[in-house]
C-alpha cells in the first residue's frame, strides 16, 4: 500500500495558533487563525462528546458543520483541516459548546506536516484501510480506464463514525492501493452517505461522454438521493445544480442507492434501502427516477434496517440468475451486522425470488458488511467483483487501533453454485491476491492427525499478515478442528462439527477482546458436509477470512492478538483425520 507518511521524529512544525478570540453570543466561540502553514491541528479525544465546528473562509463559510471529539483533557491524536490555498489569509473557526478558555482551543496549531504511526500494530498489510481516521462501507466502486476506484465513507477528522465524506483510493491490481485526496464532502443537504458510481458511456445525463457520475445519499433532515460527475478519472466531482434527485417526504430510513444500466429496458435500475424493504427506481439519464416496484415485505430477514442493496446477474449453467444483496443491522446471524442475499429474476420493473430457505448470508463471520460489487468491469474480465466493510456496528467504533478504524475484506468474486440442496452465492478472494505469496516455507504433503498434531512454527519470520491452505479429510470423525496459536495462548479455533452440522469459530480468547463487551464470541455457521474440506484462511494481522470449498462457506472476523499467531494445532475426536497440501505463504 502507497502512503506518504514520513517518520515521527520529523519534528511538527508549529507556529503560534490563534489570535483574537471573540464570544459572539454566549454558546459560539469565534476563533481567527491567520494562516501560515498547510495544516491545522486539532487535538482529539476519542472520549469527548462533539462539538459543532463550523469553519469560515475568507471566500465562504463552509455549508455544513462538522462534529469534533476535540480534547478536553487528553490528547489521543491529532486531526488535520487542510488550509494550504488560505496562506497568508485569515479563516475563522465558530465552536459551539466550548469555553473560551478550554484546553482544545489552546491546543490548536498549525503545521506544515501532518505526522503520525502508520505502521501500528493493527495495520493491515494487504487489506485496504485508510490512511488515518475512520472508515465504514465501500462506495462508488467502478472500473474504469485500467483504475478500479473505491470510495468509502470516511471521517477526516477522528477515528470513530461521523463527518461522512467519501474518502477515495485507486488501484491497477486490486491489491495495492493509492490513496487520492477526499472525493466528495458535505454540503447544505447533509454529509454524504454511502452510493454507487457508474460509467455514462452514452451521456445521457449531460454530464459528458464517459462522465464518472456518483449516486449517493445526501444525510442531512431527511436522506435524499443526489448526484456528482468527474469527467477528470474521479479526481474531482462537481455536485449537480439540481440535487436531490430523488427527495423524501419523510421515510426515516432511505438511503445507499446503487444504480447499474439495464440493457433490456434501456435504462438505469437503482436499488435503494427504504426501511425494511428495497425500492426500485429507473431512469433514463440518471436525473429523473421513477418508482419501479418495491421487494422484501415478507421475505428474508427483518430484524434491523435493512440498508446497502445491490442487484446484479450472474450466469449459473449459461442462464442468467440475479442476486440482490441486502445488509442488515442487527439481525445478522451472530449478532450485530451481516449481508443477507436473494436469488431470483428482474425483469427491468420486479425482483422475482426464487423460492429458497431463506435468509441466506454470504458470510457468517460477522466482520463484512454493506459490502456491494464493482460497476463497469470489462467484459472480456467477466467477473463480479465485491468487497466488504470488515466491521460489525456492535463495536466498530471501540476496535483497538488508534489513528484509523477499520479495513476492508479483500476483494472476492462472486459466483453461483450449489451446496447440494439448492444455489448458493459463493465469494472468494480474487485470484490477484495469490501474487503477494512471498515464500512457500512450510509445504506438508500429508499427515494424520490421531486427536491432535500441532505445527510449532507455520512460516519464519511471521509478521502476521500470511495465508495457509490444506485440505482436510475428516473420514469418520465427528468433530475437527484447528487452531492457531501464539506463544501467550491466545488463539483463534475453528472446529467442524458434523453431527451438530456447523463450523465454529471462536475468538473469545484471541487476544484484546474486552474494548466491548459484544466482542469475544463464539461464531457460528452451517456446515454443507463434504468428503473433504478444501480450507483456504488469510490472516492480516487483525483479520481472518475462512474460505471453505472455493467460498462455499466462508467467515470473515477480526481479533486483535497481542503476538503473531504463528502455529497452528488440528485436532479430531471420534476418529483420525488426514491433512494434505498444506501450504502456509507470508503475504505482503
Ligand atoms: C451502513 C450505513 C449506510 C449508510 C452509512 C453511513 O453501514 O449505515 O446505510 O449510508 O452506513 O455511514
Amino acid at each position: 500500500m502507497k502512503h506518504t507518511i514520513y517518520p515521527l521524529f520529523v519534528l511538527l512544525l508549529i507556529f503560534s495558533a490563534g489570535c483574537n478570540v471573540k464570544d459572539s453570543n454566549a454558546r459560539v466561540i469565534k476563533q481567527d487563525f491567520n494562516i501560515k502553514a498547510a495544516n491545522l491541528l486539532l487535538p482529539i479525544q476519542d472520549e469527548a462528546p462533539e462539538i459543532k465546528v463550523t469553519v469560515e473562509y475568507p471566500d465562504s463559510m463552509s455549508q455544513s458543520p462538522y462534529f469534533i471529539r476535540l480534547a478536553q483533557d487528553t490528547i489521543d491524536y491529532w486531526v488535520k483541516l487542510d488550509v494550504d490555498k488560505y496562506k497568508n489569509k485569515t479563516i475563522s473557526l465558530n465552536f459551539e459548546g466550548i469555553e473560551k478558555n478550554s484546553f482544545a482551543l489552546k491546543n490548536i496549531k498549525q503545521s506544515d506536516k501532518f505526522d503520525f504511526t502508520f505502521n501500528e500494530m493493527y495495520r493491515p498489510t494487504f487489506h485496504f484501510s485508510p490512511e488515518y481516521g475512520w472508515m465504514n462501507d465501500p462506495n462508488g466502486m467502478v472500473y474504469f480506464d485500467e483504475e478500479y476506484h473505491l470510495f468509502y465513507q470516511y471521517n477526516p477528522f477522528g477515528a470513530v463514525w461521523g463527518n461522512m465524506h467519501w474518502g477515495h483510493a485507486v488501484s491497477t491490481d486490486l491489491v495495492s492501493w493509492t490513496y487520492l485526496p477526499i472525493a466528495i464532502g458535505p454540503d447544505s443537504l447533509g454529509s454524504i452517505f454511502s452510493g454507487s458510481a457508474v460509467i455514462d458511456k452514452n451521456n445521457t445525463a449531460g454530464f459528458g461522454e464517459n462522465a464518472l457520475v456518483a449516486i449517493y445519499t445526501s444525510a442531512g433532515k431527511v436522506q435524499a438521493q443526489s448526484i456528482a460527475y468527474s469527467t477528470d478519472k474521479g479526481r474531482t466531482f462537481t455536485k449537480y445544480e439540481s440535487n436531490p434527485v430523488i427527495p423524501n417526504d419523510g421515510i426515516p430510513d432511505f438511503r445507499d442507492p446503487k444504480v447499474f444500466w439495464h440493457n433490456e429496458t434501456n435504462q438505469w435500475v437503482m436499488s435503494l434501502a427504504t426501511k425494511q424493504t428495497i425500492t426500485f427506481y429507473g431512469s433514463p439519464n440518471l436525473k429523473e427516477w421513477t418508482k419501479l416496484s418495491e421487494f422484501g415485505e415478507g421475505i428474508g430477514n427483518h430484524a434491523g434496517v435493512w440498508e446497502c442493496p445491490d442487484l446484479f446477474p450472474l450466469k449459473y449453467e449459461g442462464k442468467t440468475k440475479w442476486v440482490l444483496l441486502v445488509s442488515i443491522n442487527p439481525g445478522g446471524p451472530n449478532g450485530g451486522s451481516a449481508t443477507q442475499y436473494f436469488i431470483g429474476n428482474f425483469d427491468g420493473t420486479n425482483f422475482h425470488p426464487d423460492n429458497l430457505p431463506y435468509p441466506l448470508w454470504m458470510d457468517y463471520g460477522r466482520d463484512n458488511y454493506a459490502g456491494v460489487t464493482w460497476s463497469n468491469i470489462p467484459e472480456s474480465d467477466g467477473r463480479r467483483l465485491f468487497i466488504g466493510w470488515m466491521s460489525n456496528w456492535d463495536y466498530a467504533n471501540q476496535v483497538p487501533s488508534k489513528y484509523f478504524r477499520s479495513a476492508n475484506t479483500v476483494p472476492r468474486e462472486l459466483k453461483l453454485a450449489n451446496n447440494g440442496s439448492h444455489l448458493i452465492l459463493t465469494s472468494y478472494p480474487v485470484r490477484e491476491i495469490e501474487k503477494l505469496r512471498k515464500t512457500d516455507l512450510k509445504s506438508v504433503d500429508q499427515f494424520t492427525v490421531k486427536e491432535e498434531y500441532t505445527i510449532e512454527q507455520l512460516i519464519e519470520s511471521n509478521v502476521g499478515s500470511y495465508e495457509i491452505e490444506f485440505t482436510l479429510s475428516p473420514n469418520a470423525a465427528k468433530t475437527v478442528g484447528f487452531t492457531l496459536a501464539n506463544d501467550k495462548n491466545e488463539n483463534l479455533t475453528f472446529k467442524f462439527d458434523k453431527k451438530l452440522k456447523q463450523i465454529t469459530l471462536d475468538r473469545r480468547n484471541s487476544g484484546l477482546t474486552t474494548f466491548k463487551d459484544n466482542f469475544a464470541s463464539e461464531i457460528i455457521a452451517p456446515l454443507v458436509d463434504r468428503k473433504e474440506f478444501k480450507i483456504r484462511l488469510l490472516i492480516d494481522k487483525a483479520s481472518a477470512e475462512l474460505f471453505v470449498n472455493e467460498g462455499e462457506t466462508v467467515m470473515s472476523t477480526i481479533f486483535f492478538p497481542t503476538e503473531v499467531m504463528n502455529k497452528i494445532k488440528f485436532t479430531s475426536e471420534g476418529g483420525e483425520i488426514q491433512i494434505s497440501n498444506l501450504k502456509s505463504y507470508n503475504l505482503n
